[in-house]
């Protein structure tokens, strides 16, 4: 995306867009050393772990992990595209926007896809219009019978589709759309031409509308860009949802449905997660807030991601019925997959969230607690054991301490004493069990030391200790054979080249301190040799092909906390010295090993003569 600008004009607009100044629009931040604190505006906290990086434009929050530059910061503050973040920023800069690089595939899916959501724009309004005339007469009054007020109505564009086969689909021909675009947009269904058969004559080639005589429902992108469409049944029938099918601008496993409305909401600390229009629609008319909804299927992975940009916390509020229960397990695993924090509103009487705020009103709903995960996993246990039996209570003991064992220690209190109190079974008896599910699990117990340092005189930095190892070094994969290598140098190794690459990114290393060989891994190598052809850090991060990548990458490329260029170049070397006299270190032990499985006396002898410019080239670094 970022290649359709040409590259000098978006560093220029980089250059031109203080990230310290755009921070301060959102959050107060205050300098404490090198870097400018405050508290972060993705995920709710109440220390300071936003940091800023004014040196290298770069941003990161050591709680929630959300790293990138100027343009990355606005796109997730704003709930934007990379390319309206840029029109903002240059907007701003008082910048014009320049000629796009020239690419026609990239122009023809651009004009494709435009003329699929200006369909869609066409027939969101022609529904929505339809609403309010006798056509829509039916559809509005069942939008009514459910409670629906005129202003929620309008709101969410909800709209009629008329009886007749295929109103819209002349409509929007009248418009200038052709009936292939219609029909890719999912609006229009084409019947081909049919030739003529001995019984049948020969029929042309007809059009009918997608949707007929159902109430409309625009799925709407945070964008504000018709998407696609879900069309009730008035009453009973089946299907009684119709969807729009995946399209190439829908896919109702990436959106959900209401994030025009997500994004316009700030400061959620939480976004509730409903499986239906009308439960989001429903809360909505009850003043809940942040309320969007999965599109028809179970949740996805996309999604999951999705829901971090908007709130810290997911609440999933499914059906109360067995296939919502069942949905809500599966998407707490999903949720747990993506690190999402979540939590359970578990609604009675198997209602869903609508039928059970029409039945409580906001004031009942308001009272229903929100569950933690476990807690509602060990609900849905008790359903299905029978507690009364000396069996039950074994089983049940034994899940819901499988549940509770990868908690901290102080989280599994609580749950320890209910489950005392609901099984009978000792706190002792509980505690024998969890420690041996603790050893199941693999679960290490957490232990109050803090890592190991890489570098001698590794900077007090609170990167250091949330160090994560990268893609494992190309060249040296501990799982690839090479079992001599213990995985604990290769990591080591890791973390040095690392910090090597945090202080090269500085530009105040001398010119030649450095080489490409000290990193092994390509991902290192490759930014290296970019940082060395001249690429600001911050220019590389819109590279990053998703939030975590970036995250990643942005850590890497922050300035490391150093008094100045003397104790970086220190620092450096310090890196250098591990890097290279430990893999010195690792060649040596390779050919040892293949000089003594060796039985050619020549061939040992050149291995003989290997090593001993090895140990040599040893000695020199460790001197260094
Ligand atoms: P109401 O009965 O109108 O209150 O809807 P609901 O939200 O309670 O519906 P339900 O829980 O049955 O379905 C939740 C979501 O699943 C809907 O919003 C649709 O997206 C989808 N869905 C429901 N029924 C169908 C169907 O028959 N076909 C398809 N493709 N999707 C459906
Ligand atoms: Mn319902």
């Amino acid at each position: 995306m970022a290649s359709h600008y040409p590259p000098g004009w978006l560093d220029e607009l980089r250059s031109r867009s203080d990230l310290v100044q755009t921070v301060s629009g959102y959050v107060s931040l205050k300098k404490n050393g090198k870097k400018y604190w405050g508290l972060c505006p993705f995920h709710g906290e109440k220390t300071a772990s936003f940091s800023v990086d004014g040196e290298q434009q770069l941003y990161y929050c050591f709680g929630c992990k959300a790293g990138g530059n100027v343009f990355t910061f606005i796109m997730d503050m704003e709930h934007l595209s990379f390319q309206e973040a840029v029109e903002m920023l240059a907007e701003r800069a008082r910048m014009p926007l320049p000629q796009m690089i020239h690419d026609e595939d990239y122009q023809r899916r651009r004009t494709q896809r435009e003329r699929l959501l200006a369909a869609n724009r066409e027939a969101a309004r022609f529904y929505h219009q339809t609403l309010f005339t006798p056509t829509g007469a039916e559809s509005l009054a069942y939008l009514r019978k459910r409670g629906l007020s005129d202003g929620v109505i309008r709101k969410f564009g909800l709209g009629a589709a008329p009886a007749e086969w295929d109103k819209l689909t002349k409509e929007l021909l009248g418009k200038g759309f052709s009936p292939e675009e219609l029909s890719l947009a999912g609006l229009t269904v084409i019947k081909p031409e049919e030739p003529a058969t001995e019984n049948t004559p020969a029929r042309p080639r007809r059009m009918f509308d997608m949707f007929r005589n159902r109430a409309i429902f625009p799925i709407i992108d945070a964008y504000g860009n018709v998407l696609g469409f879900g069309g009730r049944i008035l009453g009973k029938g089946e299907p009684k949802y119709l969807n729009t099918s995946d399209t190439p601008v829908f896919n109702k496993r990436k959106g959900v449905f209401a994030a025009n409305l997500l994004r316009k909401e700030r400061h959620l600390d939480r976004v509730i997660l409903t499986e239906g229009y009308m439960d989001v629609i429903s809360l909505t008319q009850f003043g809940v807030k942040g309320v969007c909804a999965t599109l028809g299927t179970a949740l996805t992975n996309e999604q999951a991601r999705l829901m971090k940009r908007y709130a810290p916390e997911v609440w999933l509020s499914y059906d109360g019925d067995s296939a919502g229960q069942h949905a809500i397990l599966r998407g707490l695993d999903i949720l747990k997959e993506e690190g999402v924090p979540a939590r359970v509103l578990d609604f009675p009487d198997g209602l869903d969230p609508d039928e059970f705020i029409r039945r409580d009103g906001a004031e009942g709903f308001a009272k229903l607690k929100s569950v933690t995960p476990e807690t509602y996993r060990i609900r849905r246990l008790m359903d299905t054991l029978d507690l009364s039996s000396q069996e039950g209570k074994v089983s049940f003991a034994r899940q819901a301490i499988a549940i509770i064992a990868p908690l901290d220690p102080v989280e599994r209190e609580g749950y320890l004493k209910s489950l005392s109190l609901r099984t009978g079974f000792s706190d002792q008896v509980l505690r024998q069990q969890l420690a041996q599910e603790v050893r199941n699990q693999g679960l290490a117990e957490k232990s109050a030391s803090p890592a190991p340092r890489a570098a001698s005189r590794a900077p007090a930095d609170p990167l250091s200790a949330v160090s994560v190892t990268l893609a494992e070094p190309d060249g040296a994969a501990p799982s690839k054979g090479k079992s001599s290598v213990p995985d604990e140098a290769v990591r080591a190794r890791t973390v040095a080249q690392e910090q090597l690459l945090s202080l090269a990114a500085t530009g105040l290393l001398p010119e030649d301190l450095v080489e490409e060989e000290d990193f092994e891994g390509s991902e290192l190598k490759y930014i290296f040799q970019d940082l060395k052809k001249g690429a600001t850090p911050a220019s590389l991060i819109d590279r990053a092909p998703d939030a975590e990548s970036r995250s990643r990458l942005t850590r890497l490329l922050m300035a490391p906390v150093a008094e100045g260029t003397d104790s970086m170049i220190s620092m450096a070397q310090d890196c250098l010295a591990s890097i290279r006299s430990g893999r010195l270190q690792e060649k040596i032990k390779e050919i040892e090993t293949r000089a003594q499985n060796c039985t050619d006396v020549a061939e040992r002898m050149g291995y003989m003569m290997e090593l001993t410019n090895l140990y040599q080239k040893l000695d020199k670094e460790k001197q260094a």
